[in-house]
């Protein structure tokens, strides 16, 4: 059992919650057709939907806030922001960008043509969406450990890399514009991938002469993992480690919503001179000028101080700590939770805590549902409903897990609310065998998550 996580921080500033009742729950859920994207967040109690621009700030952060240059071109803010990230990634260009995902588009942009395809550990919905909008094809390459859910292996983010190599060998360089590697796993369940395996994946990329992208979201994260975990690096600083990882690889794109603990912004990382040169063109159509590219002044001096504070031990100890805490506690009372527990979110097996709803009933959202109306604890569904709607052929499509996902922000929430949380699902567990499965009356056709509405099945 996880010890109790020590906060390693006072906490300076509140915001209230609000609370609600079971019957107010209840009709609200209705009335939002069962998708919590369309619950409002004054209507939730404990907000575990995402990790993702909802951590907090630390005092550091919030004074480096009002330094920030609004100036066009080139802003002090630039300059700051822009030697941080050099420093603590070790590339030679950087493009800024407003949030991870508009990096996807940008590189992606770039380098994907139609019929190509972009191999990755497992691609987050985003990445996967870049490639599909541009004609691509997106191949998730998981190592075998990842595919389990009780199977305990300190890397099961680690890429697949004999099947990385029978890939390349079959459709060459040719089809392969870039090989990606999320870090943490993140659709694999917030799993680290080991230096090991980038140095592997980055060997065999080299050899085939096609380029390597990191997806770094949670670099932090994925080197505490390594720190803790990989012969030879328990004396190394987290700095240090994330360096390695960076120099095994051409580029990277990054959210730093996530291990720049801000609450919005991303950038590129390329050492490809050129590429930039392509990239910038359309930065500056659609995001902005190159020392801003979508972003306040203010929000760079933010990103610039919270990833410094993502490389500190005693906030990845407290962070990682956090989730197993809550992991454990949930094993503890039998509910099958991914083990190991992952870096920023503990992930419900759904398939198993629902054995009798099937995968086309979406039982990871059926569980998203019911702990909204338990506890008003908001999760997110990581399964059929984010993964198993092909836009191309317009077909279902099987997807190998139905995950709930509990994402912790960081530094938002204590131990007595995670025990809230655990007690929670508890309940849900009990009265488990009564939970329908859901069916979807409306969805876009990408990224359907987002939009998709439901009806409980036999309604
Ligand atoms: N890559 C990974 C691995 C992510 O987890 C995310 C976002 C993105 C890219 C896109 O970044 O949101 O800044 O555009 N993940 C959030 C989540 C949304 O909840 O996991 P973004």
């Amino acid at each position: 059992m996880a010890e109790l996580p020590f906060e390693p921080f006072r906490i300076k500033m509140v915001e209230p919650i609000s609370m609600t009742t079971r019957a107010q729950r209840e009709e609200i859920i209705g009335r939002a057709r069962y998708s919590l994207f369309r619950v409002r967040s004054e209507e939730i109690v404990i907000d575990l939907f995402t990790d993702s621009g909802t951590g907090t700030m630390s005092s550091a952060a919030w004074s480096a806030l009002l330094q920030g240059d609004e100036a066009y071109a080139g802003a002090s803010s630039w300059f700051r922001f822009e030697s941080t990230v050099k420093e603590l990634f070790g590339f030679e260009h950087v493009i800024p960008v407003h949030q991870g995902r508009a990096g996807e588009r940008i590189l992606l942009g770039q380098l994907v043509q139609p019929g190509q395809i972009v191999p990755n550990n497992t691609h987050f919905d985003t990445t996967r969406a870049n490639i599909e909008v541009r004609g691509g094809q997106a191949v998730d390459l998981p190592s075998a450990a990842g595919t389990t859910t009780e199977h305990e292996a300190p890397f099961k983010g680690d890429m697949d890399v004999e099947g990385l190599r029978r890939l390349l060998g079959e459709h060459g360089r040719d089809a392969i514009p870039l090989v990606m590697l999320t870090v943490t796993n993140n659709a694999g369940g917030g799993q680290p991938v080991s230096m090991a395996n980038i140095r592997q994946v980055s060997a065999v990329a080299r050899e085939h002469g096609v380029p390597l992208y990191l997806d770094a979201c949670r670099f932090a994260e994925n080197a505490w993992f390594i720190k803790m975990r990989e012969e030879g690096y328990a004396d190394r600083s987290i700095a240090q480690i994330a360096r390695e990882m960076f120099a095994l690889v051409d580029g990277c794109t990054m959210s730093a919503k996530k291990d720049g603990i801000s609450n919005i912004g991303g950038f590129v990382c390329t050492n490809d001179a050129s590429l930039r040169e392509r990239c910038l063109v359309d930065l500056l159509v659609t995001e902005g000028f190159p020392t801003y590219g979508g972003l306040a002044g203010r929000d760079l001096e933010a990103i610039a101080v919270g990833l410094r504070e993502a490389v500190d031990d005693d906030y990845l100890r407290h962070r990682v700590g956090q989730v197993a805490y809550l992991a454990d506690r949930l094993h503890e009372s039998g509910i099958p939770v991914l083990r190991p527990p992952g870096g920023h979110a503990v992930y419900v097996d759904a398939r198993r805590f629902l054995p009798h709803v099937p995968p086309p009933q979406f039982p990871a959202q059926a569980l998203c549902v019911e702990l909204y109306i338990e506890a008003g604890v908001r999760a997110s569904e990581i399964g059929t409903v984010m993964y198993g709607f092909d836009h191309v052929t317009g077909q279902e499509r099987p997807t190998d897990k139905d995950l709930m996902r509990l994402a912790l922000p960081r530094r938002t929430y204590t131990a007595s609310h995670l025990d809230y949380v655990a007690t929670a699902l508890s309940r849900v567990w009990a009265r488990r065998q009564s939970i329908r499965g859901l069916r979807i009356v409306a969805a876009a056709p990408i990224l359907r998550h987002f939009s998709a509405e439901f009806e409980w099945v036999g309604a």
